[in-house]
């Protein structure tokens, strides 16, 4: 159909903060705005030298544990186990939580697979409750009438940092015993109320995946604001061994004791995120520009059918002072102590999968029609204005389409 085209890719010129993919058929242009561009803070490739100096690139080194500690200390968060993925913090949270076939766990209907894979993974079936329209994050008014007393964990996702409403939340898992875990992967450094993000619930992942607020490539964390987790956590993040007693000198030689993977991260992934984690607030504050450069541009477009993000005011970060941590500590760890009696279980109810398995398939999911006049901005990336113009276009083009298009066609 098309005589020719051609893909040029403009995203490494050095001089330039843009990158622009142009694709050109039979004579027509097409601009896209990437997704994101890794956004390098300065001091990364040095701290990776000094990591192979050290000789130790492995895992758990200086610099892993650097990265740790700044969570611990800025988030409040009582423990942090780096991790190579949010998708591996998560998954070791579903381990933590014991969940298993028959359990319920509570997500929202909106989010990114790992969520539910992390739990799928252990059996037990996930049943997503429907979201905000503001936020796009769990309708926290929508939870218990989901609750059965086959539910274990809620999963709240702080969907691009903004906070899920968590003081409700906590107050609900607390009233019906059930733990608490934050897919906080978009929301390193994000605070709501006060309180970071991943330090709420009773356990928190974050991700430093490339397209998210500090970066390391691929990398994650888990973070333990329960201390009756942290012993468990360490063995399931070693290939299920006691290695960190080991280390500790509290046993003589590591051996095999608990199932567990491989969830350490490599200390030169943990050097380059620790150039990005020092410059906490420097990142903030870019990323919060680039921000208002969006809302400033495509503000225009709101009456013709764009939905702009519904906060455009940052949730102000509150420092964390060590005895502020040491507090939120305690509060954190003042959960009901029946959180620990195992649940009645009742019968195994299997999704209707031709194998029995619970799958996206077997679940029926549908695509939420309210997210279809979404559009996908990249979150580290400032447009020229050449950009903003072809993204108001492509914009005003869709909305026309869309009204022209039959209603029974749009869904
Ligand atoms: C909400 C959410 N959860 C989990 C993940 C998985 O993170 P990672 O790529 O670090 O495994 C992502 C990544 O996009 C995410 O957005």
């Amino acid at each position: 159909m098309y005589s020719s085209w051609a893909i040029e890719y403009r995203g490494l010129e050095p001089e330039s903060d843009n990158a622009i993919l142009q694709i050109r058929l039979s004579g027509l242009t097409a601009v896209i705005i990437p997704f994101n561009k890794p956004f390098i803070a300065g001091k990364e490739l040095y701290y990776i030298a000094q990591a192979v100096a050290f000789g130790n690139i492995a895992g758990d080194g200086v610099y892993t544990k650097r990265c740790a500690r700044i969570l611990e200390e800025q988030f409040g968060v009582h423990r942090v186990l780096m991790t190579p993925s949010c998708t591996a913090a998560l998954e070791m949270a579903a381990i933590l939580c014991e969940v298993g076939p028959g359990d319920e766990v509570i997500l929202p209907s909106y989010t990114f697979v790992s969520t539910a894979n992390a739990f799928v993974l252990r059996g037990a079936k996930p049943v997503f409750v429907d979201i905000r329209p503001d936020t796009l994050n769990l309708d926290e008014e929508l939870i218990e009438q989901a609750i059965t007393d086959r539910t274990k964990v809620i999963c709240p996702v702080h969907y691009a940092g903004v906070g899920c409403e968590m003081d409700r939340i906590m107050e609900i898992a607390d009233r019906h015993g059930l733990l608490v875990v934050e897919d906080a992967a978009q929301g390193v450094n994000a605070f709501h109320r006060g309180r970071a993000l991943g330090s709420i619930g009773h356990l928190g992942a974050y991700s430093f995946h490339e397209t998210k607020n500090y970066i390391c490539g691929e990398g994650g964390a888990l973070c333990i604001n329960d201390e009756r987790l942290v012993e468990r956590a360490e063995i399931i993040r070693d290939k299920g061994t006691n290695r960190q007693q080991f280390f500790r000198g509290a046993v003589d030689k590591y051996t095999w004791v608990d199932i567990g993977s491989s969830c350490v991260p490599s200390e030169i992934s943990s050097a380059f995120l620790y150039g990005q984690l020092e410059m906490l607030e420097p990142i903030s504050k870019r990323r919060r520009e680039i921000f208002e450069s969006y809302a400033k541009h495509l503000e225009p477009l709101a009456s013709e059918g764009l939905r702009l993000a519904a906060i455009n005011v940052f949730p102000t970060r509150r420092a964390v002072c060590p005895a502020q941590a040491r507090q939120r500590r305690r509060r954190n760890l003042a959960v009901d102590r029946r959180l620990w009696v195992s649940q009645p279980r009742a019968k195994v109810r299997r999704a209707p999968d031709p194998e029995g398995r619970v799958s996206p398939r077997s679940l029926g999911l549908a695509r939420d029609p309210r997210l279809l006049g979404q559009r996908r901005l990249p979150l580290a990336h400032q447009p020229n204005e050449r950009e903003f113009g072809h993204a108001r276009h492509t914009q005003r083009s869709r909305c026309a389409g869309r009204r022209r298009q039959p209603a029974e066609s749009q869904s």
